[in-house]
């Protein structure tokens, strides 16, 4: 089976070329990349007329929550992948706060073999620190890589007890697998629905100090020094995080960061009511949305290149869930279907980053973190590519997202850069082009 991409474009430098954009065409034969060149004049069963489109390797998410096994009415593995198609991600990173949480390496195998045969996109799990996240006994690191996981964490949660952390990291050095790390102190933040600031007083909700994250991102950072694991922040949302993270980098220690668009995008003082004196629950994430002058940090360290990379923290929920009051409601907000052309729309076009490096913080660096061979357009290479429009500007409508979840702070917000059609493996599996 031979499909040809033609008159699309791609970044010059899949083409060894300097110019920012070049011309391209593309052939893939049997699921892998055969060719890439401005011209390609070879037969093929499928060819797909692709003017006017940019060309991307398949977009790379290191952090998404897909709630299989356990909370399939919020999201199961078929509709997080069919989300992740329309969001041009052919890879993403699925968190372990299911249920039962990931565990134990039969759990790992179930999930793999359960999203080979819907083949939708590549959904990669990661393990436990813990068992069942509750931060006390260690699961088998060696049995989980074997199992086929590809980093460990207790997302959802943090890990509390400095002990079991800095004894999680020395084993899991040993594994060469990155540890993933929800920084939070509990015992800074429980009970806190927003950003404790001037918001949380004014509504009078009890807030998340700014030092709950930073606390545990020094302490991963010290061990990382310490142990040589691979310590990555998840969804940084902090300067004072950041500060630790920059110096840890300094120092040559194995340190990495993400961030998600909303914490670039957005602050506690956006938070909109919902009705007269009640802030919108579709507003609230963990870590929380922070102050301006973090928000300006995480802007300034995706410019500096302190942050490495782009995550979603795509965490869908119930409409029912998010209708209870903001204290009532769970943490967290969809992201797959927004996130490119909220980076793009936001931050490439405005001249904050340029295109290059925004796709390497979605395909590149994700994929280096976690030792994959995908995020290219190598000859040979998975076929895993997406096809965007620059040009045309969409109104965000969560209704149309593929995504049982419908949670986002961004309804109503114009954006470019959409992806139209994404192949995974070869094979079209969203879309919106013809
Ligand atoms: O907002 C969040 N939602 N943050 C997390 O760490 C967990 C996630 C979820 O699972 O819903």
């Amino acid at each position: 089976m031979r499909t040809l991409i033609k008159n699309a474009k791609t970044l010059g430098k899949y083409l060894g070329k300097n110019d920012e954009l070049v011309e391209a065409e593309l052939l893939i034969e049997n699921g892998k990349i055969k060719k890439l060149t401005s011209q390609i004049f070879d037969e093929a069963d499928q060819v797909i007329e692709a003017s006017g489109k940019l060309l991307l390797p398949g977009l790379i998410d290191p952090q998404v929550h897909f709630r299989e096994p356990g909370q399939e009415y919020k999201e199961d593995l078929e509709s997080g992948s069919k989300s992740a198609a329309r969001g041009g991600f052919t890879t993403v990173i699925c968190m372990p706060n299911t249920n039962p949480t990931t565990d134990e390496p039969e759990i790992i195998k179930k999930i793999n073999q359960r999203v080979k045969e819907i083949g939708l996109c590549r959904v990669l799990p990661t393990a436990a620190v813990t068992k069942g996240l509750m931060g006390s006994e260690l699961t088998d690191y060696q049995a989980l890589k074997e199992a086929g996981t590809v980093a460990f964490t207790d997302d959802g949660k943090g890990v509390q007890s400095d002990e079991v952390m800095l004894k999680a990291m020395s084993e899991i050095a040993k594994t060469g697998l990155p540890l993933l790390d929800h920084s939070e102190d509990e015992s800074l933040s429980l009970g806190g629905s927003i950003h404790k600031g001037e918001i949380s007083q004014k509504y009078n909700i009890p807030g998340i100090d700014h030092i709950s994250e930073a606390a545990h991102v020094a302490r991963g950072c010290e061990y990382a020094g310490k142990t040589g694991c691979h310590f990555h922040v998840l969804h940084v949302s902090t300067k004072a995080s950041l500060d630790y993270i920059k110096e840890a980098k300094e120092k040559g220690w194995p340190v990495t960061a993400e961030v998600s668009p909303h914490h670039l995008l957005l602050c506690d003082e956006d938070i909109p009511e919902r009705e007269p004196g009640k802030l919108d629950p579709n507003w609230k994430m963990n870590p929380p949305l922070r102050s301006k002058s973090d928000r300006a940090a995480c802007v300034e360290a995706l410019e500096s290149g302190v942050i490495d990379m782009i995550a979603t923290d795509h965490a869908p929920h119930s409409t029912e869930e998010k209708a209870r009051e903001i204290t009532k409601a769970p943490f967290g907000i969809v992201g797959l279907e927004t996130s490119f052309p909220l980076i793009y729309t936001y931050f490439v076009k405005t001249g904050i980053l340029s295109l290059e490096r925004a796709v390497d913080m979605m395909t590149t660096i994700p994929a280096k973190l976690f030792h994959l061979p995908y995020g290219t357009l190598n000859e040979g290479a998975s076929a895993d590519v997406t096809l965007v429009d620059l040009e045309s500007e969409e109104i965000i409508n969560s209704s149309n997202f593929l995504s049982k979840g419908k949670n986002t702070p961004f309804n109503g917000r114009k954006v470019k850069g959409n992806p139209k059609l994404t192949i995974f493996s070869g094979k079209i599996v969203f879309n919106e082009l013809f």
